[in-house]
Protein backbone atom coordinates (compact mmCIF):
# COMPACT_ATOMS: atom_id res chain seq x y z
CA UNK A 1 0.00 0.00 0.00
CA UNK A 2 1.76 3.38 -1.11
CA UNK A 3 1.22 6.61 1.24
CA UNK A 4 -0.36 9.60 0.21
CA UNK A 5 1.90 12.48 0.85
CA UNK A 6 0.45 14.83 4.08
CA UNK A 7 -1.69 17.65 2.92
CA UNK A 8 -1.08 18.96 6.88
CA UNK A 9 -0.03 22.53 7.01
CA UNK A 10 3.08 22.94 9.54
CA UNK A 11 1.52 23.94 12.93
CA UNK A 12 1.66 26.99 14.45
CA UNK A 13 4.25 27.35 16.88
CA UNK A 14 2.50 28.78 19.67
CA UNK A 15 -1.01 28.69 21.12
CA UNK A 16 -3.34 31.92 22.66
CA UNK A 17 -3.60 30.16 26.10
CA UNK A 18 0.26 29.10 26.26
CA UNK A 19 0.56 32.95 25.21
CA UNK A 20 -1.67 34.05 27.72
CA UNK A 21 -0.69 31.46 30.33
CA UNK A 22 3.02 32.55 30.10
CA UNK A 23 2.08 36.37 31.10
CA UNK A 24 -0.44 35.52 33.32
CA UNK A 25 2.00 33.83 35.18
CA UNK A 26 4.55 36.01 35.58
CA UNK A 27 6.75 35.10 32.70
CA UNK A 28 8.91 36.89 30.45
CA UNK A 29 6.97 36.58 26.53
CA UNK A 30 9.58 35.12 24.49
CA UNK A 31 10.22 37.21 20.77
CA UNK A 32 8.92 34.25 18.89
CA UNK A 33 5.92 34.30 21.04
CA UNK A 34 5.05 38.54 20.53
CA UNK A 35 5.80 38.19 16.63
CA UNK A 36 3.45 34.91 15.84
CA UNK A 37 0.65 36.44 18.81
CA UNK A 38 0.53 40.25 17.43
CA UNK A 39 0.52 38.11 13.32
CA UNK A 40 -2.74 35.56 14.41
CA UNK A 41 -4.56 38.91 16.05
CA UNK A 42 -3.77 40.89 13.01
CA UNK A 43 -5.05 38.41 10.58
CA UNK A 44 -8.04 37.20 13.06
CA UNK A 45 -7.05 33.48 13.96
CA UNK A 46 -6.19 34.62 17.82
CA UNK A 47 -9.82 36.20 18.66
CA UNK A 48 -10.75 39.37 20.37
CA UNK A 49 -11.36 36.99 23.48
CA UNK A 50 -7.92 35.22 23.56
CA UNK A 51 -6.20 38.98 23.05
CA UNK A 52 -8.24 40.41 25.95
CA UNK A 53 -6.91 38.31 28.20
CA UNK A 54 -3.39 38.47 27.22
CA UNK A 55 -4.07 42.55 26.91
CA UNK A 56 -5.24 42.07 30.92
CA UNK A 57 -2.40 39.73 31.58
CA UNK A 58 -0.30 42.50 29.96
CA UNK A 59 -1.62 45.15 32.31
CA UNK A 60 -1.19 43.20 35.12
CA UNK A 61 1.98 41.74 34.74
CA UNK A 62 3.61 44.79 32.85
CA UNK A 63 6.55 43.60 30.26
CA UNK A 64 10.40 44.69 30.16
CA UNK A 65 11.92 47.06 27.94
CA UNK A 66 12.93 44.22 25.02
CA UNK A 67 9.47 42.81 25.18
CA UNK A 68 7.99 46.32 24.70
CA UNK A 69 10.94 46.64 21.98
CA UNK A 70 10.10 43.09 20.37
CA UNK A 71 6.01 44.16 20.53
CA UNK A 72 6.09 47.43 18.95
CA UNK A 73 8.42 45.90 16.35
CA UNK A 74 6.15 43.79 15.89
CA UNK A 75 2.88 45.92 15.50
CA UNK A 76 4.94 47.73 13.14
CA UNK A 77 5.45 44.60 11.02
CA UNK A 78 1.64 44.37 10.78
CA UNK A 79 1.61 46.98 7.94
CA UNK A 80 3.63 49.34 6.07
CA UNK A 81 6.09 51.66 7.16
CA UNK A 82 6.07 54.93 5.06
CA UNK A 83 8.96 56.46 3.82
CA UNK A 84 8.74 60.21 2.45
CA UNK A 85 12.65 60.55 2.00
CA UNK A 86 12.30 61.22 -2.05
CA UNK A 87 9.46 64.36 -1.29
CA UNK A 88 10.08 67.63 -2.68
CA UNK A 89 8.56 70.36 -1.30
CA UNK A 90 7.91 73.36 -2.80
CA UNK A 91 11.23 74.85 -4.83
CA UNK A 92 12.15 71.26 -4.79
CA UNK A 93 13.31 71.52 -1.80
CA UNK A 94 13.60 68.40 0.59
CA UNK A 95 10.52 68.21 3.29
CA UNK A 96 12.13 68.36 7.44
CA UNK A 97 9.64 65.86 8.56
CA UNK A 98 8.58 66.33 12.23
CA UNK A 99 5.67 65.22 14.18
CA UNK A 100 4.10 65.54 17.55
CA UNK A 101 1.75 63.33 19.90
CA UNK A 102 0.29 63.13 22.98
CA UNK A 103 -0.61 60.35 25.57
CA UNK A 104 -4.18 61.61 25.81
CA UNK A 105 -5.77 64.03 27.77
CA UNK A 106 -8.93 66.18 28.63
CA UNK A 107 -9.85 69.07 26.27
CA UNK A 108 -6.40 68.39 24.02
CA UNK A 109 -7.09 70.01 20.57
CA UNK A 110 -3.23 71.19 20.88
CA UNK A 111 -2.48 69.04 17.48
CA UNK A 112 -4.84 71.17 15.28
CA UNK A 113 -3.49 74.80 15.87
CA UNK A 114 0.24 73.21 16.53
CA UNK A 115 0.36 71.51 12.75
CA UNK A 116 -0.23 74.76 11.12
CA UNK A 117 2.17 76.69 13.02
CA UNK A 118 5.06 73.94 11.88
CA UNK A 119 3.95 73.98 8.18
CA UNK A 120 4.34 78.07 8.66
CA UNK A 121 7.68 77.78 10.45
CA UNK A 122 8.72 75.14 7.30
CA UNK A 123 8.00 71.98 8.45
CA UNK A 124 6.56 69.33 6.83
CA UNK A 125 3.91 66.98 9.62
CA UNK A 126 2.77 63.68 8.52
CA UNK A 127 0.20 62.81 11.54
CA UNK A 128 -0.91 59.19 11.77
CA UNK A 129 -3.84 60.18 14.29
CA UNK A 130 -5.92 57.86 16.74
CA UNK A 131 -9.98 58.72 17.61
CA UNK A 132 -10.89 59.05 21.20
CA UNK A 133 -9.67 56.55 23.49
CA UNK A 134 -11.68 56.05 27.29
CA UNK A 135 -12.36 59.59 28.46
CA UNK A 136 -10.38 61.06 26.36
CA UNK A 137 -10.68 62.75 23.09
CA UNK A 138 -9.31 62.13 19.67
CA UNK A 139 -7.79 64.67 17.39
CA UNK A 140 -9.45 62.80 13.94
CA UNK A 141 -12.99 62.64 16.07
CA UNK A 142 -12.62 66.61 16.42
CA UNK A 143 -11.54 67.46 13.11
CA UNK A 144 -14.38 65.32 11.36
CA UNK A 145 -17.24 67.70 12.48
CA UNK A 146 -15.57 69.85 10.38
CA UNK A 147 -18.39 69.26 7.00
CA UNK A 148 -16.44 66.95 4.16
CA UNK A 149 -13.33 66.54 6.43
CA UNK A 150 -12.04 63.33 5.99
CA UNK A 151 -9.07 61.52 7.66
CA UNK A 152 -9.14 58.12 5.36
CA UNK A 153 -6.67 59.33 3.17
CA UNK A 154 -4.37 57.15 0.42
CA UNK A 155 -0.80 56.93 0.75
CA UNK A 156 -0.81 58.95 -2.59
CA UNK A 157 -2.54 61.32 -1.13
CA UNK A 158 -0.90 61.90 2.08
CA UNK A 159 2.26 62.52 -0.54
CA UNK A 160 0.62 65.02 -2.47
CA UNK A 161 -0.34 67.08 1.03
CA UNK A 162 3.12 66.74 2.49
CA UNK A 163 4.49 68.15 -1.03
CA UNK A 164 1.76 70.63 -1.84
CA UNK A 165 0.63 71.79 1.27
CA UNK A 166 3.29 70.56 3.67
CA UNK A 167 1.07 68.49 6.12
CA UNK A 168 -1.69 65.04 6.25
CA UNK A 169 -3.56 64.08 9.06
CA UNK A 170 -4.88 61.00 8.72
CA UNK A 171 -6.04 57.99 10.64
CA UNK A 172 -3.45 55.29 11.42
CA UNK A 173 -5.82 52.34 10.90
CA UNK A 174 -4.47 50.91 7.73
CA UNK A 175 -0.83 51.85 8.69
CA UNK A 176 -0.77 49.54 11.31
CA UNK A 177 -3.66 47.15 11.82
CA UNK A 178 -2.69 45.50 14.60
CA UNK A 179 -2.91 49.14 16.86
CA UNK A 180 -6.00 49.28 15.21
CA UNK A 181 -7.68 46.53 16.57
CA UNK A 182 -5.88 46.46 20.12
CA UNK A 183 -7.05 49.92 20.35
CA UNK A 184 -10.12 49.33 20.18
CA UNK A 185 -9.88 46.65 22.17
CA UNK A 186 -7.95 47.98 24.72
CA UNK A 187 -11.17 50.78 24.46
CA UNK A 188 -13.69 48.51 25.77
CA UNK A 189 -11.55 46.58 28.28
CA UNK A 190 -10.35 48.17 30.57
CA UNK A 191 -6.31 48.06 29.03
CA UNK A 192 -5.92 51.65 28.11
CA UNK A 193 -3.88 52.93 31.02
CA UNK A 194 -0.58 50.67 30.80
CA UNK A 195 2.90 51.36 30.10
CA UNK A 196 3.68 49.36 27.75
CA UNK A 197 0.93 49.30 25.98
CA UNK A 198 0.40 52.92 25.66
CA UNK A 199 4.24 53.13 24.30
CA UNK A 200 3.65 50.54 22.07
CA UNK A 201 0.57 52.14 20.18
CA UNK A 202 2.04 55.22 19.91
CA UNK A 203 5.34 54.44 19.04
CA UNK A 204 4.42 52.20 16.38
CA UNK A 205 2.16 54.81 14.49
CA UNK A 206 4.69 57.42 14.89
CA UNK A 207 7.09 55.30 13.85
CA UNK A 208 5.63 53.79 10.75
CA UNK A 209 4.13 57.14 9.84
CA UNK A 210 7.32 58.28 8.28
CA UNK A 211 8.10 61.32 10.11
CA UNK A 212 12.10 61.99 11.09
CA UNK A 213 11.73 63.54 14.43
CA UNK A 214 9.43 63.19 17.26
CA UNK A 215 7.92 65.77 19.92
CA UNK A 216 5.87 63.59 23.01
CA UNK A 217 3.09 65.62 25.25
CA UNK A 218 3.27 63.10 28.25
CA UNK A 219 0.96 63.76 30.36
CA UNK A 220 0.05 62.86 34.32
CA UNK A 221 -2.78 64.16 36.73
CA UNK A 222 -6.38 62.65 36.83
CA UNK A 223 -7.06 63.31 33.00
CA UNK A 224 -3.77 61.42 31.79
CA UNK A 225 -3.91 57.62 31.55
CA UNK A 226 -0.73 57.67 33.55
CA UNK A 227 -1.82 59.86 36.61
CA UNK A 228 1.29 59.40 38.87
CA UNK A 229 4.27 61.56 37.41
CA UNK A 230 7.04 59.27 38.00
CA UNK A 231 5.48 56.80 35.98
CA UNK A 232 4.46 59.10 33.04
CA UNK A 233 8.19 60.24 33.23
CA UNK A 234 9.13 56.42 33.00
CA UNK A 235 6.31 56.32 29.90
CA UNK A 236 8.37 59.22 28.14
CA UNK A 237 11.87 57.07 28.56
CA UNK A 238 10.42 54.07 26.88
CA UNK A 239 8.89 55.84 23.92
CA UNK A 240 12.14 58.44 23.58
CA UNK A 241 14.42 55.01 23.70
CA UNK A 242 12.02 53.37 20.80
CA UNK A 243 12.99 56.55 18.84
CA UNK A 244 16.62 56.12 19.09
CA UNK A 245 16.27 52.69 18.39
CA UNK A 246 14.82 53.23 14.99
CA UNK A 247 16.86 56.35 14.28
CA UNK A 248 13.82 58.79 14.91
CA UNK A 249 15.43 61.55 17.24
CA UNK A 250 12.43 61.89 20.06
CA UNK A 251 11.58 64.07 23.04
CA UNK A 252 9.02 64.13 25.35
CA UNK A 253 7.49 67.19 27.25
CA UNK A 254 6.18 65.85 30.49
CA UNK A 255 2.61 68.09 31.48
CA UNK A 256 -0.11 68.09 33.73
CA UNK A 257 -3.36 66.68 32.90
CA UNK A 258 -5.32 67.74 36.64
CA UNK A 259 -7.35 70.06 35.04
CA UNK A 260 -8.84 70.30 31.34
CA UNK A 261 -7.08 72.02 28.51
CA UNK A 262 -8.35 75.32 27.68
CA UNK A 263 -12.18 75.90 27.90
CA UNK A 264 -13.91 73.77 25.49
CA UNK A 265 -13.95 70.09 26.04
CA UNK A 266 -15.91 67.95 23.28
CA UNK A 267 -15.53 67.79 19.50
CA UNK A 268 -16.80 70.44 17.50
CA UNK A 269 -16.01 72.69 20.16
CA UNK A 270 -12.67 71.95 20.15
CA UNK A 271 -12.28 72.93 16.92
CA UNK A 272 -14.26 76.40 17.76
CA UNK A 273 -11.32 76.71 19.94
CA UNK A 274 -7.82 75.80 18.83
CA UNK A 275 -9.52 78.18 15.73
CA UNK A 276 -9.86 81.10 18.57
CA UNK A 277 -5.89 79.96 18.66
CA UNK A 278 -4.92 79.93 15.23
CA UNK A 279 -6.49 83.62 14.99
CA UNK A 280 -4.41 84.85 18.06
CA UNK A 281 -6.36 84.57 21.02
CA UNK A 282 -8.17 81.38 22.59
CA UNK A 283 -7.38 80.05 26.36
CA UNK A 284 -3.71 81.29 27.74
CA UNK A 285 -2.89 77.53 28.93
CA UNK A 286 -3.54 75.99 25.10
CA UNK A 287 -1.32 78.54 23.72
CA UNK A 288 1.63 78.14 26.12
CA UNK A 289 1.47 74.48 25.84
CA UNK A 290 1.26 74.97 21.48
CA UNK A 291 3.95 77.17 21.70
CA UNK A 292 5.81 74.81 24.07
CA UNK A 293 5.43 71.86 21.97
CA UNK A 294 5.96 73.63 18.42
CA UNK A 295 9.71 75.26 19.80
CA UNK A 296 10.66 71.61 21.02
CA UNK A 297 9.80 70.37 17.34
CA UNK A 298 11.36 72.98 15.20
CA UNK A 299 14.84 72.93 17.40
CA UNK A 300 14.70 68.88 16.63
CA UNK A 301 13.86 69.36 13.38
CA UNK A 302 16.69 72.09 13.08
CA UNK A 303 14.28 74.57 11.78
CA UNK A 304 15.05 78.11 13.28
CA UNK A 305 13.45 80.49 11.05
CA UNK A 306 10.85 81.79 12.48
CA UNK A 307 8.83 82.46 15.94
CA UNK A 308 6.39 80.34 15.99
CA UNK A 309 4.32 83.00 17.68
CA UNK A 310 4.70 85.26 15.07
CA UNK A 311 2.54 83.01 12.32
CA UNK A 312 -0.54 83.28 14.37
CA UNK A 313 0.16 86.93 14.82
CA UNK A 314 0.45 86.87 10.83
CA UNK A 315 -2.28 84.84 9.81
CA UNK A 316 0.38 82.83 8.24
CA UNK A 317 -0.64 79.39 10.35
CA UNK A 318 -4.33 80.18 9.60
CA UNK A 319 -3.53 79.91 6.06
CA UNK A 320 -2.24 76.82 6.69
CA UNK A 321 -4.82 75.87 8.39
CA UNK A 322 -7.31 76.19 6.08
CA UNK A 323 -5.27 74.83 3.18
CA UNK A 324 -5.07 71.56 5.26
CA UNK A 325 -8.86 71.83 5.79
CA UNK A 326 -9.72 72.16 1.99
CA UNK A 327 -7.13 69.47 0.48
CA UNK A 328 -9.00 67.05 3.25
CA UNK A 329 -12.01 67.57 1.55
CA UNK A 330 -13.52 69.50 4.37
CA UNK A 331 -15.36 73.72 4.35
CA UNK A 332 -12.83 75.89 7.06
CA UNK A 333 -15.75 78.40 6.99
CA UNK A 334 -19.17 76.34 7.71
CA UNK A 335 -20.84 76.32 10.54
CA UNK A 336 -19.71 73.83 12.73
CA UNK A 337 -22.27 71.46 14.56
CA UNK A 338 -23.49 72.36 18.17
CA UNK A 339 -25.31 69.93 20.39
CA UNK A 340 -29.73 70.43 20.23
CA UNK A 341 -29.49 70.16 23.86
CA UNK A 342 -27.75 71.99 26.77
CA UNK A 343 -27.65 72.79 30.38
CA UNK A 344 -25.97 74.85 32.13
CA UNK A 345 -24.62 74.95 35.62
CA UNK A 346 -24.75 77.97 37.90
CA UNK A 347 -22.74 79.32 41.12
CA UNK A 348 -24.25 78.93 43.91
CA UNK A 349 -21.50 80.81 45.62
CA UNK A 350 -19.44 84.32 45.33
CA UNK A 351 -15.79 83.45 45.10
CA UNK A 352 -13.08 82.43 43.49
CA UNK A 353 -13.56 79.08 41.54
CA UNK A 354 -10.79 76.16 42.64
CA UNK A 355 -9.63 73.44 40.25
CA UNK A 356 -11.91 71.21 37.78
CA UNK A 357 -11.33 68.01 37.78
CA UNK A 358 -10.04 66.70 34.15
CA UNK A 359 -11.11 63.40 34.97
CA UNK A 360 -14.68 64.27 35.58
CA UNK A 361 -14.75 66.76 32.61
CA UNK A 362 -13.66 64.00 30.26
CA UNK A 363 -15.98 61.02 31.46
CA UNK A 364 -18.99 64.01 31.52
CA UNK A 365 -18.49 64.73 27.58
CA UNK A 366 -17.96 60.85 26.77
CA UNK A 367 -21.42 60.63 28.75
CA UNK A 368 -22.61 63.47 26.67
CA UNK A 369 -21.98 61.42 23.47
CA UNK A 370 -18.08 62.72 22.42
CA UNK A 371 -16.70 59.09 23.05
CA UNK A 372 -17.94 55.32 22.34
CA UNK A 373 -19.20 52.56 24.09
CA UNK A 374 -18.63 50.11 21.39
CA UNK A 375 -15.71 49.85 18.48
CA UNK A 376 -16.92 51.73 15.53
CA UNK A 377 -19.77 53.50 17.25
CA UNK A 378 -20.32 56.66 15.95
CA UNK A 379 -19.66 59.97 17.95
CA UNK A 380 -22.03 63.06 18.71
CA UNK A 381 -20.11 65.87 16.64
CA UNK A 382 -21.99 68.30 18.66
CA UNK A 383 -21.51 67.25 22.46
CA UNK A 384 -19.27 69.01 24.42
CA UNK A 385 -19.01 70.76 27.59
CA UNK A 386 -17.85 75.00 28.16
CA UNK A 387 -16.11 76.01 31.13
CA UNK A 388 -16.81 79.55 31.86
CA UNK A 389 -14.81 80.15 34.89
CA UNK A 390 -11.28 78.42 34.77
CA UNK A 391 -9.14 77.33 38.20
CA UNK A 392 -8.09 80.87 39.54
CA UNK A 393 -10.88 83.21 38.10
CA UNK A 394 -13.39 84.85 40.15
CA UNK A 395 -17.35 84.22 40.22
CA UNK A 396 -20.17 86.10 41.35
CA UNK A 397 -23.50 84.08 42.95
CA UNK A 398 -25.61 83.17 39.65
CA UNK A 399 -23.42 83.07 36.74
CA UNK A 400 -23.00 80.22 34.58
CA UNK A 401 -19.70 77.71 35.32
CA UNK A 402 -20.48 75.04 32.98
CA UNK A 403 -22.72 74.97 29.98
CA UNK A 404 -22.97 71.24 28.51
CA UNK A 405 -24.66 70.34 25.02
CA UNK A 406 -25.75 66.86 23.60
CA UNK A 407 -27.73 65.51 21.15
CA UNK A 408 -30.79 64.24 23.27
CA UNK A 409 -32.04 65.42 26.38
CA UNK A 410 -31.11 62.18 28.19
CA UNK A 411 -27.85 62.42 27.70
CA UNK A 412 -27.45 65.77 30.33
CA UNK A 413 -28.70 64.32 33.51
CA UNK A 414 -25.88 61.50 33.60
CA UNK A 415 -22.94 63.94 32.31
CA UNK A 416 -23.98 66.57 35.17
CA UNK A 417 -23.89 63.70 38.23
CA UNK A 418 -20.00 63.31 36.78
CA UNK A 419 -19.96 66.86 37.39
CA UNK A 420 -20.88 66.66 41.18
CA UNK A 421 -17.59 67.07 43.16
CA UNK A 422 -15.73 67.81 40.62
CA UNK A 423 -15.69 71.71 41.40
CA UNK A 424 -15.55 74.16 43.95
CA UNK A 425 -15.62 78.11 44.41
CA UNK A 426 -13.61 79.39 47.79
CA UNK A 427 -12.80 81.89 49.11
CA UNK A 428 -9.03 81.95 47.78
CA UNK A 429 -7.54 81.03 44.30
CA UNK A 430 -6.11 77.01 44.53
CA UNK A 431 -2.27 76.87 44.31
CA UNK A 432 -0.97 77.59 41.38
CA UNK A 433 -0.22 74.79 38.79
CA UNK A 434 2.49 74.28 36.67
CA UNK A 435 1.95 73.19 33.20
CA UNK A 436 5.12 72.18 32.07
CA UNK A 437 6.43 69.83 34.57
CA UNK A 438 10.04 68.59 32.93
CA UNK A 439 11.48 67.16 29.49
CA UNK A 440 12.86 63.90 28.70
CA UNK A 441 15.40 62.99 26.17
CA UNK A 442 17.74 61.03 24.92
N1 LIG B 1 -2.63 57.42 22.24
C1 LIG B 1 -2.41 56.32 21.48
O1 LIG B 1 -2.23 56.42 20.27
N2 LIG B 1 -2.38 55.14 22.08
C2 LIG B 1 -2.55 54.98 23.41
O2 LIG B 1 -2.50 53.86 23.90
C3 LIG B 1 -2.79 56.13 24.20
C4 LIG B 1 -2.81 57.36 23.58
Amino acid sequence: MSRRPSAEKTPPPFDAPTVIRMKRDGGRLPDAAIDWVIDAYTAGTVGDEQMAALLMAIFLRGMDAEEITRWTAAMINSGPRLDFADLRGPGGKPLTLVDKHSTGGVGDKITIPLVPIIVACGGAVPQASGRGLGHTGGTLDKLETIPGFSAELSVAQIRDQLAGIGAAIFAAGELVPADRKLYALRDITATVDSLPLIASSIMSKKLAEGTRSLVLDVKSGSGAFLQDPAEAARLASTMVGLGAAYGVPTRALLTDMSVPLGRMVGNAVEVVESVQVLAGGGPPDVLELTLALAAEMLDLAGLDGRDPADTLADGTAMDAYRALVRAQGGDPDAPLPTGACTETVIAPDSGVMGDIDALAVGRAVWRLGAGRTAPGDAVAAGAGIELHRRPGEPVAAGQPLFTLSADTAERLAPALAELDGAWSIGALPPPPRRLLLGRVEE
